[in-house]
């Protein structure tokens, strides 16, 4: 089938998911699967949408970005709570839905409090502001980020971020399944995802915050201290490869004071060393997907690393690396769809602990290990950023052989991406944008600079 069918039945089915309030185009639907119960796939997830977002932002649909910028900017709880049992100040909902009342329309959000699992999101602020840098560079309207409504959004997001709590790293604490990976999956702690999106966040932030307003000097500052140390975390002490892998399997535990080089106190035993050493190519590198006390996870996330790429969180060299073992490790990472969420699953006795025996993410299903399509705009970004243009094609064609013939599923499931996922929704509307924005990318990079950040030193 050629892709210029694809290309229009993707921008139909796109068409479909959006929705409107008060008359107006707000934002997309996660689904429009006809067969399966919507459960909360019928409301308009932040995270979803900034998929959608993009690729209207490059069709000159920019109407819509504005108006889920504004809608969601007045869903964002602007008053320090006192209680817990509402969101706190500056969280971005996970979602929101249109309700109608007596003939009268209003926004109801999800911070966490329906979901799933009641979690709250702590990917949504960030992508927010991703997303306001996103739609400042294509429409060059800087007026709206400049709003005095939006500077105050921005800042509560990273005060959020930016409070000093019970932690002594740069990283962002953040409990499990606040992302993407909206189940438990034992991403409590500095899971790399949400390292990745805060790190872009952060970058864009100074770009949005009006300099000489009075209100913003202390988060400017603030911003400005924190950005060197989590860069210089995520680079040093996430980055894995042959030689790193040889520095931590040989490394002291026990060790007291500033001079000590297993600073997490990370125990040999809890790394699967053998493996690793024959899976890492020796040109081959990745950020590691979570750091912290006695615990380095050596699962692979396709989200952090990628955003990782693209917002220049790692280095040139780094960059490179991580599209060789993606390169290298084609089987695994990309299989029959671009591609793994998280490599490898989790298996057995440590899936029953780790995700709570939970049926959804059993090993290679949905987030655990399951193949999701809506990557491969964060693939051909991050491949046609570093000048690999060839990778990004080749998955993408990969795609393309299934992804209209399916339905745009939702995820895939198996070690090798070739089921289509047990519960996956079809017409999932981030498959659908997905597969548009990385078609546009190739078409023409310069659209590339919506979301990527340069290589350079990061206190400019
Ligand atoms: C699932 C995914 C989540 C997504 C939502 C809507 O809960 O895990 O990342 O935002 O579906 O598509």
């Amino acid at each position: 089938m050629s892709d210029r069918i694809l290309v229009e039945q993707a921008w139909i089915a796109l068409e479909k998911s959006i929705i409107y309030y008060q008359g107006k185009p707000i934002g997309t639907i996660a689904a429009c699967d006809p067969d399966i119960a919507a459960l909360n796939y019928d409301q308009c997830f932040v995270r979803d949408f900034v998929s959608s977002a993009l690729i209207f932002l490059i069709n000159g649909r920019s109407d819509i970005v504005r108006n889920f910028l504004e809608v969601t900017l007045k869903l964002q709880p602007k008053k320090m709570q006192l209680d817990s049992a509402t969101p706190s100040r500056g969280l971005m909902p996970a979602s929101f839905k249109i309700v109608s009342d007596n003939g009268q329309e209003y926004l109801k959000p999800d911070f966490g409090e329906h979901a799933i699992g009641r979690v709250a999101p702590a990917d949504a602020g960030l992508w927010w502001i991703i997303l306001l840098r996103a739609y400042t560079i294509a429409t060059e309207d800087y007026s709206l980020a400049q709003r005095e409504d939006f500077q105050e959004g921005i800042r509560l997001i990273l005060q959020l971020c930016l409070v000093t709590r019970f932690d002594m790293y740069p990283m962002v604490l953040v409990p499990d399944a606040a992302s993407m990976i909206d189940r438990r999956m034992g991403l409590y702690g500095h899971p790399l995802d949400i390292q990745s999106l805060f790190y872009g966040a952060l970058r864009a932030s100074l770009q949005l915050l009006v300099a000489d307003r009075q209100e913003n000097q202390t988060i400017i500052q603030a911003v400005h201290c924190r950005l060197p140390l989590l860069l210089k975390q995520l680079r040093e002490n996430y980055w894995l490869d042959i030689d790193r892998l040889n520095v931590i399997y040989r490394y002291q535990v026990e060790e007291y004071g500033e001079q000590a080089l297993n600073q997490f106190n990370i125990y040999s035993d809890s790394i699967p060393f053998y493996k690793l050493a024959k899976w890492l190519p020796e040109v081959a590198g990745y950020l590691a997907g979570n750091l912290g006390p006695s615990q380095l996870d050596t699962r692979f996330f396709a989200l952090g690393n990628l955003m990782a790429i693209i917002v220049s969180l790692t280095d040139e060299l780094q960059s490179q690396r991580i599209l060789n073992l993606i390169e290298l490790r084609w089987t695994d990472l990309i299989g029959n769809m671009p591609m793994k969420l998280c490599y490898p699953a989790l298996e057995d006795i440590e899936w029953k602990i780790v995700t709570g025996a939970d049926p959804k993410n059993r090993p290679w299903s949905y987030h655990n290990g399951g193949s999701w399509p809506v990557l491969l705009w964060m693939l051909t970004a991050a491949a046609k950023k570093m000048d690999r243009g060839e990778l990004a094609h080749h998955a993408i064609a990969i795609a393309e052989r299934r992804l209209l013939k399916d339905h745009w599923p939702e995820y895939y499931d198996g070690q090798d991406g070739r089921l289509i996922g047990k519960e996956a929704r079809k017409y999932q509307t981030w498959t659908i944008a997905g597969y548009l924005l990385a078609k546009e990318f190739i078409a023409n990079p310069d659209h590339l600079k919506l979301v990527t950040f340069p290589f350079e030193d990061v206190s400019d």
